[in-house]
């Protein structure tokens, strides 16, 4: 019996969310510890890291209380990709980190599109630029913020400065580095010339390792503070995405995940580098040694939580759920654009804003969230769309994050994009994925394949029905004339 427990960690953008696991991928405890978001300005987002530390440093004391603590033999991190985290040359936190749905960074993105050119960035990092990557955020701070800028000696992202805290090591893996626009995506090192462009020198980067290698040990007095024992491993880890597509199986060639959390992802794994030409998709490496395709909603689960929380003044997300049945699915005359902080793929438009269209008089409070549950699963059918033009033949995707556990928006996305949705038994994407990275880097599988092949299994299954997903085609097409005949008011309203 094999009594070895493994930490997995889920570092997202409104909470830090931990599970302890044994060695047989049972879930044995899992706490959450929430902190705050900043939004200084529109379109604006920042988060404190010390509360990042604060938060996974108590969670993980509550995590192992009531368990033999000794047991634990390694950590893995999946965290929320792209946030630009600063530290001087002694290791303090120069700002507040600017996160991965932060829009600030028109003009750069501008400038490296535009006057780099969207050709050059792609050969030398397999992407372009988007206004929540790193690399135009480095831009933006050195325009804006010269004294702090020239105080850098390290740039992190999210998950690496809690593995930084746990061992001293700065460190990065290749695919949260992916999101940075600085890594040469297909030979899995730093691209010289891109840290040219940006005035970026090596030394104030990461070392790069692979998902689910091990960066060091918990270090003796955080062992101590956390109750941790010694020798406990801490392994790279990976951006939310790629530890979320470990964690739901999705480490074949072809196979495909779809997240519903505060941002929504369609992620397609790959053993193959490639790049979709047109660069609507992004290119990153995979935790699992590979590479993957995504698309970004940078709205997702939030439009949903922001709708109940905000605007119906309810948490009882179900009830609000509970008269769509499935006579009204595909036959909503409201919809939905879900771009509360601009969009990402395939748009990639900072100046757009969240829209309902299409109100009547009859218009119910029904009508209202089946249209922002619709208009998420469209915006996900938008990059769907554009992987299905590059020849990828999607037929079915896992499903996770805290949208996918509503039975009803598991239907939509069936429907809308008219395929399998598979709900894997452990739903907690990048926190069980950084587990199986550690397990990995513990040397308990030889491979994250194998390790997925061991402890991933399909929960439910949702098929398409044909009928639903005939009247969704006509939906899409009508969802898909919105957003281009508003594209020009949005810059207007802002
Ligand atoms: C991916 C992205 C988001 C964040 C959410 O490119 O920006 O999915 O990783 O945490």
């Amino acid at each position: 019996m094999n009594t070895t427990y493994y930490i997995g960690v889920d570092l997202g953008t409104s909470a830090v969310k931990l599970l302890l696991v044994d060695g047989q991928g049972a879930i044995l405890n899992s706490v959450t510890r929430e902190y705050p978001l900043i939004f200084p300005q529109p379109g604006w987002s920042e988060q404190d890291p010390a509360e990042w530390w604060r938060a996974s440093t108590e969670g993980i004391r509550a995590l192992l209380s009531g368990f033999d603590a000794s047991k634990v033999a390694g950590i893995g991190c999946g965290g929320q990709m792209h946030g630009l985290v600063a530290l001087d040359a002694a290791d303090n936190i120069i700002r507040p980190a600017i996160l991965w749905n932060d829009g600030r960074t028109g003009e750069e993105v501008d400038y490296l599109n535009n006057v780099i050119g969207k050709e050059k960035l792609s050969s030398l990092t397999a992407n372009i630029a988007f206004a929540g990557f790193t690399a135009p955020k480095l831009l933006w701070m050195k325009k804006n913020e010269p004294e702090l800028f020239g105080r850098i000696a390290k740039i992190m992202l999210p998950k690496d400065y809690v593995n930084y805290r746990l061992t001293g090591v700065h460190a990065c893996d290749y695919s949260d580095a992916s999101g940075i626009l600085l890594l040469d995506v297909k030979n899995r090192r730093w691209s010289r010339e891109m840290l040219d462009i940006c005035s970026v020198r090596e030394e104030q980067l990461p070392r790069l390792f692979e998902s689910y290698d091990v960066i060091g040990e918990v270090l003796p007095d955080v062992a101590a503070q956390l109750g941790l024992p010694a020798h406990v491993k801490v392994i790279a880890g990976a951006g939310d995405n790629a530890a979320a597509a470990v964690g739901t199986g999705t480490v074949t060639d072809g196979a495909c995940n779809i997240s519903l959390g505060t941002s929504g992802t369609i992620f397609i794994a790959s053993d193959r580098f490639g790049v979709d030409p047109h660069n609507a998709l992004h290119a990153f490496a995979h935790a699992s040694g590979g590479w993957h395709l995504m698309g970004v909603v940078l709205s997702a689960a939030s439009c949903n939580k922001w709708f109940c929380d905000e605007i119906l003044r309810t948490k009882e997300y179900a009830a609000e759920q509970q008269p769509i049945t499935d006579e009204k699915l595909g036959r909503n005359s409201v919809f939905f654009l879900p771009y509360l902080m601009g969009e990402r793929s395939p748009i990639n438009d900072i100046d757009a804003r969240g829209t309902f269209i299409g109100l009547s008089m009859d218009t119910s409070r029904a009508d209202m969230v089946q249209a922002v549950l619709e208009g998420v699963a469209f915006a996900i059918r938008d990059s769907f769309e554009v992987a299905k033009a590059l020849g990828i033949n999607i037929k079915a995707s896992k499903l996770c994050g805290g949208g996918g556990k509503s039975p009803l928006w598991r239907k939509i996305m069936a429907n809308v994009l008219g395929i399998r949705i598979e709900v894997p038994s452990a739903e907690e994407g990048p926190g069980y994925g950084g587990a199986m990275l550690a397990m990995v880097g513990c040397g308990a599988y030889a491979s994250v394949q194998d390790c997925a092949a061991a402890l991933v299994s399909t929960a439910s299954v949702v098929e398409p029905d044909p009928e639903i997903t005939v009247r969704y085609e006509a939906q899409y097409r009508k969802f898909s004339k919105i957003y281009p005949a508003l594209k020009a008011v949005f810059p207007q309203i802002r």
